[in-house]
């Protein structure tokens, strides 16, 4: 099966990148230490796919995550500076508008599932093999 290798010593803290991992688009975000600590300090009882921000890293500022909306399959906008982030300040899907927060976690709208973590490990500090 297809392993893929993921230079990530470019990408600075607030930045994304996206990277094809077999033909998906797997998200992999910098996260600021904002956007780590509104990520753990939410409260799992209220969220749909209950899971813990540290359930779903390896490395708390970094998330690595396919970029596919478990509802019907859109990718969702939020890797660009530019793009609308929704209202948790992660990932909007276009589609059918659900939002995702900055542990890609569904927190609004129609989709039923967090975001899809892949098998991945980090080779060096600033390498990643996903798959
Ligand atoms: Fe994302 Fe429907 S496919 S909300």
């Amino acid at each position: 099966l297809s392993t893929t290798e993921v230079d990530i010593s470019h990408v600075e803290v607030g930045q994304a990148i996206t990277v094809l991992w077999r033909g998906k688009p797997v998200f992999v975000r910098h996260r600021t230490p904002e956007e780590i600590k509104e990520a753990e300090a939410v409260d799992v009882k209220e969220l749909r796919d209950p899971q813990t921000d540290q359930q779903r890293v390896q490395k708390p500022e970094w998330l690595v995550m396919v970029g596919v909306c478990t509802h019907l399959g859109c990718v969702p906008l939020g890797q660009k500076p530019s793009d609308p982030k929704g209202e948790f300040g992660g990932w909007f899907c276009p589609c059918h508008g659900s939002q995702y927060d900055t542990s890609g976690r569904i927190r609004k709208g129609p989709a039923p599932r967090n975001l899809e973590i892949p098998a991945y490990a980090f080779e060096t500090d600033t390498t990643l093999l996903i798959g």
